[in-house]
């Protein structure tokens, strides 16, 4: 069933484990994310950045195309339809509006006061409707879509602890050190203060930028109140190595289920890895 991501996120950090949120880019990613879940038996965010979006037709035909594939498929497992990196209010409300049943508002760029104003407002929309809210503080390195980050900024314990209390959100992503995108060498996270942030917020904490974190680390974020981890490159990866290598040993091939299908196959396969490792196989 679609569910929002709040009761998943608590018994995910009661019981150390996380759950993945898997960014949607098309039919095929959607397919893939949500037949990995069914097999393995886990809950699981789909992620829908505005761009991916957009690309896709709108936040309705996402939420259509995900109720149709669940249906079709037969979907036992929690599934959250998320708004990944919402911009703005309006953006939140849109997504709600559509069906989505969590958003994310990335206030995180806006000084401290307006991120919580405009993250207090999204919340009290969200919960009236049972959508669940996920807040930023600091910045996430590299590039998802539009949001570019200058430069890396901690986020702060004491403001992550202010922003839970005045906002009421469910769960909050407090950058340290991860990117998005392929990391330049190995990341470098911020423990000490994830441990801090998740003590004193006592909420389930996302670790953004999931590609490239080596399993170690993986493991160290959930001990310290992860609940929540995002993974979009390696699937975009694992998808376009397919498409290449399957193009380029069949070149007169044009069919685009002859060569989705095969890298539909591939992001499957990549999911599945990455809820063994998190932990959340066999949960739901
Ligand atoms: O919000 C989405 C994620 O943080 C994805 O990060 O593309 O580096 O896996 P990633
Ligand atoms: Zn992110």
């Amino acid at each position: 069933p679609l569910v929002s991501m709040k009761d998943m996120l608590i018994t995910a950090k009661e019981n150390s484990y996380a759950v993945g949120q898997f960014n949607l880019n098309n039919l095929e990613f959607t397919q893939a994310i949500l037949q990995a879940a069914e097999e393995e038996k886990s809950p699981v965010i789909l992620g829908v950045s505005e761009g991916a979006a957009r690309y896709m037709g709108g936040f309705k035909t996402t939420v259509k195309m995900v109720e149709g594939l669940m249906e079709d498929y037969n979907i036992t497992v929690p599934v959250a339809i998320h708004l990944d990196h919402g911009s703005s209010y309006d953006k939140c409300k849109e997504a709600i509006d559509a069906g989505f049943t969590s958003v994310m508002i990335d206030a995180s760029h806006d000084p401290f006061e307006e991120n919580i104003a405009t993250t207090s407002k999204v919340v009290e929309y969200a919960h009236s409707k049972n959508v669940s809210v996920e807040a930023e503080l600091g910045t996430v390195g590299g590039q998802e879509d539009d949001v570019i980050a200058d430069g890396v900024i901690y986020a702060d314990p004491k403001e992550c602890q202010e922003l839970v209390e005045r906002t009421g959100i469910d769960c909050l992503a407090p950058a340290l050190g991860s990117v998005h995108g392929p990391y330049k060498g190995e990341p470098n996270l911020g423990f000490k203060e994830m441990e801090e942030i998740g003590a004193a917020t006592g909420l389930p904490l996302v670790l953004h930028g999931g590609t490239g974190i080596p399993t170690k680390d993986i493991q160290k974020a959930i001990s310290y109140g992860t609940a929540k981890i995002n993974v979009n490159t390696e699937n975009q990866i694992a998808s376009a190595k397919k498409v290449r290598e399957v193009l380029a040993e069949n070149t007169e091939m044009y069919d685009p289920r002859k060569y989705l299908g095969p890298a539909r196959e591939a992001i499957k396969a990549t999911v599945i890895g990455k809820m063994r490792e998190f932990g959340s196989s066999n949960k739901a």
